[in-house]
């Protein structure tokens, strides 16, 4: 029998699943709160079963009912990241597959962690406020009450009122609108996703949003003043969609919308079902970061249709997923693409087994989680210890074209249900039966319970990687004298992922005397790119290099845009400058109140700044 407990969810599984939400949701930007209503379909999984429990974090609960009669409910005691339990009593008892619906009447609080409210001046426009959401992984409890675990997975509906100058979208097909026959000022917005998925994937964006189609299945939306960037920077989204579907089979959501949020969004992509979300650093104005598209785009059958039962199988959701988006690259750009991304991702794994320490079990492929909130535990690691994994098993088991052969299977039979590691692990040893000898070679044990890096490392293909290994060597072991000798056109020839490889390989690097840096910004003018991942390392070598001038624009693109990846280290580095540290705190004190909630809190923790320290430093 699969586990049917959670570390991040109160609810139980073995007892009662949730099959279907019904979400009403009026969206109150004078309060900042959703007034809301949920109706949950909850299928007994018990005889005599006659309460539950659901997921809820800083929720007001109102009213509940269960088939229209009032049922007792409580709020047990807060926990710091799972929230509150909420018990239910029914009026009755169910016996094992009927169903009961739940109604839930609440309203969120101004800091749901889930909700980032962002006033009219933090727009584009400047003219409307903006709402958006980011569930995963344990956020949707604090929009709506339900089994708040990637065990479950339930269809929606919703109707969404909101100011009629605004637009609302969520991850499920729109069903059309109408005008909110209780106020003439608002429109409900309809949406309908007839996919069985997990809470983490419910999302909503309510804004002053316009959309461009830009492929059959495909619109754009944003602020208008970014609409026609992204129908540029993302054009290849149905190449990619078909390369997609050619490696694993049919696209099952109906449309793929991708959405441009504001700066302050927390990742650089999100692969919210029919619409997913993607940070403005995007828009390189050349499509260089397109592989973020192929990736949210691969979590529609790794993720979305097969979902890790739990945070601590996130592997299984990242690692496959990183797999798919570096096959996509491999038909669109070739295998040497492939195995040059290899290389950077076993960089980035590198980076984290050194920023949480080798012994930290946090490093583990499969880690503990429990007490451990998932978004402490976030890293690289189950990306790329993930992939170097599958890629490791590719080369045991014959090569890309047999392995993608288990990546389909996998998908096709677990598609609508969630996994464990154990449930992917017995699969593989079922779909190479033939082969079973050598899977029972490999070091499992060392991959998936043991910290640091891999027991192996793979062979990765250098040829694009070495010009950018070479100036690498050549700026570290460079003494002033030598400095003579770097040129303009060092960097004219490399491709800007090789200068992102370049930029990370030195800062694997001891810092670079200050002399080294500023002729290489005399030289390469580092200072003028615009692209994010080009920008955030080239600061950050800065800063550790203690060039003073650096500080302010290291801090001022902390704050401009708050991708966490570019963000914690940017504040991170300047921290750590003795000099500067109380400018870092300062500074972020200072916005902290503009930021996303689990931005400010992530590096709250990073500056050691506690919860009621106020910005009167
Ligand atoms: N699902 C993740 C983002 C995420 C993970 C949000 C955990 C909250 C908790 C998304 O698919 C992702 O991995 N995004 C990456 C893209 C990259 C690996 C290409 C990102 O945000 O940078
Ligand atoms: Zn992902």
């Amino acid at each position: 029998m699969a586990a049917l407990t959670d570390p991040g969810s109160f609810s139980s599984f073995s007892r009662c699943l949730t099959r279907h939400l019904h979400l009403r949701l009026h969206v109150d930007f004078s309060r900042r709160v959703l007034r809301a209503c949920v109706e949950l379909t909850v299928e007994a999984r018990e005889d005599r079963f006659s309460s539950l429990t659901l997921d809820t974090k800083d929720l007001q609960i109102l009213e509940v009912t269960a088939n229209g009669q009032k049922a007792e409910f409580s709020l047990g005691p807060k926990h710091s990241f799972m929230g509150t339990p909420l018990h239910i009593t029914l009026p009755f008892d169910l016996s094992r597959g009927q169903h009961v619906i739940l109604k839930v009447s609440y309203e969120t609080s101004p800091s749901a962690s889930a909700l980032q409210w962002l006033s009219p001046q933090q727009t584009a426009g400047k003219q409307q406020p903006y709402l958006f959401s980011q569930c995963q992984a344990n956020h949707c409890r604090s929009m709506v009450p339900c089994q708040d675990s990637p065990s479950v997975k339930h269809t929606y509906y919703a109707e969404v009122s909101v100011p009629k100058e605004l637009v609302a979208v969520m991850s499920a097909v729109h069903d059309g609108q109408e005008p909110d026959p209780q106020d003439s000022g608002r429109i409900i917005y309809r949406f309908n996703q007839k996919v069985p998925m997990p809470s983490y994937l419910i999302a909503i964006v309510v804004g002053a949003l316009e959309s461009r189609e830009i492929g059959p299945r495909t619109r754009v939306w944003s602020e208008k003043e970014f609409v026609d960037k992204a129908a540029f920077e993302f054009s290849e989204t149905e190449t990619m969609l078909k390369t997609a579907e050619g490696l694993v089979g049919p696209y099952v959501w109906g449309q793929y919308d991708i959405l441009v949020l504001p700066p302050s969004f927390p990742y650089g992509g999100m692969e919210n079902p029919c619409l997913t979300f993607a940070t403005p650093t995007l828009l390189a104005g050349d499509k260089s970061l397109s592989n973020v598209i192929a990736h949210e785009i691969s979590h529609s059958w790794t993720g979305n249709l097969v979902t890790n039962k739990t945070w601590e199988h996130f592997w299984l959701n990242e690692g496959h997923t990183v797999y798919l988006e570096r096959m996509i690259q491999r038909c669109m750009e070739g295998e040497q693409f492939r195995q040059f991304k290899a290389i950077g991702g076993w960089k980035e794994l590198q980076e984290s087994v050194n920023t949480f320490g080798a012994n930290n079990p946090l490093t583990n492929l499969v880690p503990n989680l429990k007490e451990v909130d998932p978004d402490d535990a976030f890293s690289s690691v189950p990306y790329e210890k993930g992939f170097a994994l599958l890629y490791h098993l590719e080369e045991l088991m014959g090569g890309p074209e047999v392995f993608i052969g288990f990546v389909k299977s996998y998908i096709q039979l677990f598609a609508y249900s969630s996994v464990t590691t154990d449930e992917w692990k017995d699969f593989l040893f079922t779909y190479f039966k033939d082969k079973v000898d050598v899977l029972n070679k490999v070091d499992w044990v060392g991959w998936m319970q043991t910290p640091g890096m891999p027991p192996v490392k793979p062979k990765y293909d250098t040829t694009l990687a070495d010009a950018c290994i070479a100036l690498c060597q050549r700026w570290t072991k460079a003494k002033p004298e030598d400095l003579s000798g770097f040129k303009e056109s060092d960097v004219k020839t490399l491709s800007s992922h090789q200068l992102i490889e370049f930029l990370s390989l030195l800062l694997q690097e001891a810092p670079l005397p200050l002399s080294h840096v500023m002729k290489m910004q005399e030289l390469y003018s580092l200072n003028s790119y615009m692209n994010a991942e080009i920008r955030s390392r080239w600061l950050r070598l800065c800063v550790r290099s203690k060039w003073e001038e650096s500080i302010p624009m290291a801090l001022k693109m902390a704050t401009e845009q708050g991708r966490m990846k570019f963000t914690r280290p940017l504040f991170r580095e300047v921290f750590l400058f003795d000099k500067y540290r109380e400018e870092a705190t300062r500074v972020f004190l200072a916005h902290r109140g503009a930021m996303h909630p689990v931005t400010s809190g992530l590096v709250a923790k990073d500056l050691k700044v506690d919860a009621s320290q106020s910005s009167s430093l």
